[in-house]
């Protein structure tokens, strides 16, 4: 490694200081770093229009021009906008605030050049607001843009929306399976419908501008972003992820680019968010420059040539420096070299992890190329503090105009001043949203893009004139076939209510099979009334969105396996089981394969789940009316511990269960081949060794399998679904609060004592493998009368320890680190191997405390409370 940063140095000829702590950014560090006089970083910025400008030639990525050649009477009028704005009104245009923080009045007072909705924002904070009500919030902040009363300047601002599978924060909008998916239909022209129709739903609400597509290409599936993911394999990302834009802004070289129904699109997140160690979100990636290029640039080389206007830069670091401060790869590389002559927008707050930076302030990230700063809340501040940076020279005139002149730029392309958004054909339509024709292309995707695992026996597809039982938690859930990105943030909180165009997979399936005269029962956990023919069992992961979704293994419901339980306990009973699998990656699944008969990975299908069934039965007359056509976007894993794999990877080829590019078809594709059964396969997960990662039992949100609940004084117990609730007696408040990240943390406060807080299994909990219960803990002041902590494994049956004495010797006040040794609840009783309850917290007194992170691991620290070695 040091040998080619010696070499990236010497090739740069850069200072020697400057390399060794940033790779790519090699240039004279911003005073926010400590370093030089920023106004020289300030004076090397790119000139003001970069599209002319190649500075210097960067061997490892080719040379391109922008798609759309420079067009002079535009340049012009930027010019005579530019001169006529004086610092502040440009300050405000590289701006950009969440609607949550800002209101029209502060768009009329400041006059910001954008501002965004992020995932789970709605007008008013209304999630069932109308197209109406979204344009009307559109046209106000428009107006109030152009309002030039307090301001002195007359700009539109921007809308800028997370429309990344379909218009997923609006009701009743179309939600297109997520890329995973689409990565798996491998067909670029559905991808470019599917942009268009989602430009045409956003077209409605008044938005100008995607967050999409991301071009991410995932390399470790314990990424909790993976399933934004076309595939792991990047020729995949590369077509399908510039056939999106085309379909979001129309062809580039066409008269009618960007006008009309197409919206501004993104090319997210740049560079490197799909290469990070061990797939850790926000991580870091460690990829020399020519991998960085063969892998995780390809999605920008297509999306620029497809004339891409907006690039997300991205929230991880490249050899230890986060990309917001990667002047080289920002401006270098992105803007000189591929000529890009857009907008270069930051992610959520991602400035403010720059060193020196904070969310209110970041000379350093503009310096670097950022041109939009995107800033939900702390916005008023970071106008301030920019503004002082600008008179100051920190950020120089050249670095500000020059932003400023893109984000014009992008603006007058796209007609922002002509028509305003209710000018827009269609602006308001409430139709557009859900249109029935989007309705159809989005069950054509979910067709498309569903993988055939096995199929032992030719099984599917099925008569449909059949007694099928329907069962698993994803068969009748339209939030769980959907994912993250969908209504709210993490896809969480929503029902079956929020999608009032929405058809979930037990639907279809029952559609399918009365209309040919069979009979269907739905039970999510599989005890049926009557013995049926057929069980499908649609089970899979939670929604989950960005870092809340990384896992440390791939192992589906590592140490819980109720889904397992229930598939074995069908197949026991001699009923041939279906199982369809909803997940955003490839999973460890060896046992719940070998329980099932046929075995379909659906990804996250969002809306159109009946289209599911539309694949697995026969027509009543017997003909096939679809074949399965996806194949495998990410290499399958066959063992537990398996990542990264990836195909070409000459260490990942015994892991590999199905490689890329994998997928049974009902007709061979070859004449005359037998279509073969899938052998069992082995189920261990190496039993009886020590685990070597954590296992996360609660993290902002119980893992897969449990539930939170509270039980009164009077013992009276409820599940906790709600970021408040009280225990029915009134004995236990509890509050979802914030502490590192959103809503991470449980402040509980008992009002008596006898009440407790626990998380709760439907399927016992297998956790000897590990050796300590790990959670994070604050309390005012020790507790005047004793706090336990239990673990349980049935009535009658558990082990209990006193926190008290551990509570008055650690400090009050402040977070603390709890590690108990998983020996000490086991000598007190408690059946590691089979845990119902594995944590419940109960104090005898009236007290608070503050809870996060539960999780066991290992047993590598000290333990609060030893019984290692008895
Ligand atoms: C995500 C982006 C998204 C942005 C706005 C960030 O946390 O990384 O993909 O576009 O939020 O919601
Ligand atoms: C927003 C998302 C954003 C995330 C970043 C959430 O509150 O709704 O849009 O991506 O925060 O942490």
């Amino acid at each position: 490694m040091l040998k080619f940063r010696l070499k990236t140095c010497t090739s740069m000829l850069l200072s020697a200081l400057g390399c060794t702590v940033l790779l790519w950014a090699c240039t004279p560090q911003p005073a926010e770093h400590g370093g030089q006089n920023p106004a020289q970083t300030s004076s090397q910025t790119s000139s003001s229009n970069s599209s002319q400008a190649k500075a210097s030639v960067h061997p490892a990525w080719p040379e391109l021009s922008p798609a759309r050649k420079a067009d002079p009477q535009l340049e012009a009028r930027i010019d005579s906008i530019l001169q006529s704005l004086t610092p502040a009104q440009k300050v405000a245009q590289i701006i950009q605030p969440d609607i949550r923080w800002m209101s029209v009045d502060d768009m009329r007072q400041y006059g910001f050049g954008s501002y965004l909705n992020g995932g789970g924002a709605f007008p008013g904070d209304n999630k069932a607001a109308t197209a109406a009500q979204w344009l009307a919030l559109a046209e106000q902040m428009y107006q109030a843009g152009l309002d030039a009363s307090l301001d002195g300047a007359a700009i539109p601002p921007l809308w800028g929306t997370d429309a990344v599978h379909g218009h997923n924060n609006v009701r009743g909008a179309t939600v297109f399976p997520h890329n995973i998916g689409l990565g798996a239909s491998g067909n670029a022209e559905l991808v470019e419908a599917i942009g268009r129709a989602t430009a045409a739903e956003v077209a409605a609400t008044g938005i100008q501008w995607i967050f999409a597509p991301t071009v991410a290409v995932a390399r470790d599936d314990r990424w909790g972003r993976s399933y934004e993911s076309y595939s792991e394999d990047p020729a995949r990302v590369r077509n399908l992820g510039a056939a999106l834009v085309r379909g979001i802004q129309g062809d580039v070289q066409a008269a009618d680019w960007l006008q009309g129904p197409s919206r501004l699109a993104t090319a997210k997140h740049y560079l490197g968010d799909g290469g990070t160690e061990g797939g850790r979100d926000q991580g870091n990636t460690t990829l020399d420059e020519a991998e960085l290029v063969r892998l995780h640039a390809q999605g920008y080389l297509s999306t620029l040539d497809a004339g891409v206007q907006t690039v997300m830069a991205s929230f991880n670091s490249i050899h230890g420096s986060k990309m917001h401060g990667n002047r080289y790869l920002l401006t270098e590389v992105l803007k000189e070299q591929l000529g890009f002559d857009g907008i270069v927008v930051g992610d959520w707050n991602g400035h403010g992890q720059l060193p020196g930076c904070s969310n209110q302030r970041c000379a350093a990230a503009v310096n670097a190329g950022i041109d939009i700063i995107m800033v939900p809340e702390d916005w008023k501040a970071m106008y301030q503090n920019t503004l002082a940076q600008v008179a100051a020279g920190e950020v120089s005139q050249a670095r500000l105009d020059d932003a400023v002149r893109r984000i014009l730029r992008v603006k007058l392309r796209s007609g922002l001043f002509e028509h305003s958004p209710a000018q827009i054909a269609g602006a308001g339509d409430q139709q557009l949203i859900g249109h029935p024709a989007h309705q159809a292309l989005a069950r054509d995707a979910v067709r498309q893009s569903l993988v055939l695992l096995k199929n032992n026996g030719g099984l599917l597809p099925l008569a449909p004139k059949l007694r099928v039982l329907v069962a698993g938690d994803g068969a009748d859930s339209i939030t769980k076939q959907s994912g993250g990105w969908t209504v709210s943030w993490q896809g969480t909180g929503t029902s079956n209510a929020d999608f009032p165009q929405g058809r979930t997979i037990y639907s279809g399936i029952t559609a399918q099979v009365q209309a040919a005269g069979g009979q269907t029962e739905l039970s999510l956990d599989g005890h049926y009334q009557q013995k049926p023919a057929v069980a499908i069992v649609v089970i899979g992961e939670n929604p989950y969105a960005e870092f809340d979704g990384d896992v440390a293994s791939l192992d589906y419901q590592a140490g819980q396996n109720q889904d397992e339980a229930l598939l074995k306990r069908l197949k026991a009973a001699g009923i041939k089981v279906v199982t369809v699998f909803l997940s955003g990656r490839p999973l460890w699944v060896n046992p719940e394969l070998n329980a099932s008969d046929a075995f379909v990975a659906a990804w996250l299908p969002g809306t159109a789940g009946d289209a599911v069934a539309e694949l697995l039965f026969r027509k009543p007359n017997g003909s096939v009316p679809y074949d399965f056509h996806g194949t495998l976007p990410f290499s399958w894993p066959k063992t537990p511990d398996s990542q990264p794999l990836n195909a070409g990877d000459a260490a990942s080829a015994e892991k590999v269960l199905f490689g890329l590019g994998y997928g049974l078809r009902y007709q061979p594709q070859t004449a005359g081949a037998v279509p073969q059964d899938l052998p069992l396969l082995d189920e261990t997960t190496a039993t009886g060794v020590k685990a070597t990662t954590q296992l996360a039992l609660f993290e902002r949100r119980p893992a897969a399998g449990l539930r939170i609940q509270i039980a009164g004084a009077d013992g009276v117990a409820s599940d906790v679904t709600a970021n408040q609730a009280a225990a029915s007696d009134g004995s236990l408040l509890l509050r979802a609060v914030n502490w590192q990240k959103q809503e991470d943390a449980l402040a509980l406060n008992w009002q008596q004592g006898g009440a407790t807080l626990r998380l709760h299994g439907s399927e016992a909990l297998d956790l000897s493998r590990y050796g300590q219960l790990v959670f994070d803990l604050k309390w005012q002041q020790a507790p005047a009368q004793a706090v336990t902590l239990a673990m349980s494994c049935g009535s009658g049956c558990g082990g209990q320890l006193d926190l008290s004495p551990l509570l008055a010797a650690k400090a009050a006040g402040q977070w603390q680190k709890i590690t108990l040794d998983l020996a000490c609840f086991a000598k007190a009783g408690a059946a590691l191997n089979h845990l119902y309850q594995p944590f419940v917290l109960q104090s005898a007194g009236s007290t608070a405390l503050s809870l996060a992170n539960i999780r066991v691991t290992p047993a590598t620290a000290a333990a609060d409370i030893s019984c290692a070695g008895d």
